[in-house]
């Protein structure tokens, strides 16, 4: 009997329970009517007279070590779920989550529509796929022209009338022409697609933006003004433009557009190559055949057209020297570009 009181003595001291259904077990498995405990007390009758008070304070001090043992798991049990909440400190920083920047091609280009926007020029979407219509016919381009090659456009089809991808935003100056009311003064904002090998200074998906003004009298000297006010609002109050003539199916005369270089001030340095001048867009007044394919009497209506990367036009703005880090997604580059939030 002494070993059995002494094994259930060590066990009792070393009992852990994870709930309060296994405490009650415990509890019934020990002092319970048909407990170890109880049962000892049982047979504690039949003990010797000579060994009754030896053995009877033993089985006492076992009844109440159990009785406490289980008294102090229970109470545990309770106080568990406020200890946990003791332990939580809720002074302590908040996991952080890291905030994402604007990216600068779509810094540009908001920059660029704002300014437009500021002038009275509404913002026109078309799709990225479309038509040889769009694309190429009703903007004048000649059958043979290059541009119509499998080197530069990407064709998704090539039946009598191929789908593909859009290699310019002037496609959406053609959907304008054909449903909207005259005037118009849209610019349009979009991602155009070319086949061409990726590079510093080419890739093969990039930004443009469009812009397109047809009214009455509308004439080259409106367009100069407006690429002017344009370039100073985007580079800076001191900035000259200059235009070269230029050839492009849509639009007759043509011009491309340079600004002064900011970074010199016109004197010459690495990045406009010692010439002062930066390449910054196309434009032209838009040829009467453009007009009249798309339904606009060409003897009453004038209109001039513009296209610029916006790519581009964020490289001259923040100097970025290679393209391929607008899409490369690293986030030393794009940090770079927080602040513009
Ligand atoms: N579509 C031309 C290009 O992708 C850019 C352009 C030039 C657009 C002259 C125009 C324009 O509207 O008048 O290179």
């Amino acid at each position: 009997m002494k070993e059995r009181i002494e094994a259930l003595m060590a066990e009792i001291e070393a009992l852990s329970c994870k709930n309060e259904q296994e405490i009650e077990e415990a509890r019934v498995r020990l002092l319970g009517k048909k407990g170890e405990v109880t049962k000892l007390f049982e047979e504690f009758r039949t003990v010797a007279p000579e060994l009754k008070r030896e053995f009877g304070q033993k089985l006492n001090v076992l009844k109440n070590t159990a009785a406490a043992k289980i008294e102090e798991l229970k109470n545990a049990a309770e106080e568990a779920p406020a200890a946990a909440q003791a332990a939580f400190d809720y002074t302590m920083p908040g996991d952080p989550v890291q905030l994402g920047s604007r990216h600068p091609v779509s810094i540009a280009r908001e920059e660029i529509v704002g300014i437009f926007r500021k002038f009275g020029y509404d913002v026109a979407e078309g799709p990225e796929v479309e038509d040889d219509w769009h694309v190429f016919e009703a903007l004048n381009f000649p059958p043979e022209h290059p541009a119509r090659e499998m080197q530069d456009t990407f064709f998704i089809s090539d039946s009598d009338n191929p789908v593909l991808l859009r290699t310019h935003t002037s496609s959406v100056q053609v959907r304008a022409m054909e449903k909207m009311p005259l005037p118009i003064r849209i610019v349009c904002p979009g991602r155009v697609f070319r086949n061409e090998a990726i590079s510093a200074r080419a890739h093969c998906i990039f930004h443009q933006v469009e812009g397109l003004y047809i009214d009455e009298n509308v004439t080259f000297a409106d367009m100069k003004q407006a690429i002017l006010l344009f370039a100073r609002e985007m580079f800076g109050a001191q900035t000259q433009i200059r235009m070269r003539p230029s050839y492009f199916p849509f639009t007759e005369p043509s011009a491309e557009v340079d600004v002064s270089c900011n970074i010199c001030g016109g004197k010459g340095c690495n990045i406009c190559k010692g010439t002062g001048w930066l390449e910054i867009m196309g434009c032209g007044m838009v040829d009467p055949n453009v007009l009249e394919a798309s339904g606009i009497d060409s003897t009453k209506y004038s209109g001039f057209a513009f296209g610029m990367g916006v790519e581009r036009i964020a490289m001259l703005k923040w100097q970025v020297r290679d393209l391929r880090n607008y899409f490369e997604n690293d986030l030393r580059f794009l940090k770079e570009f927080e602040t513009s939030l």
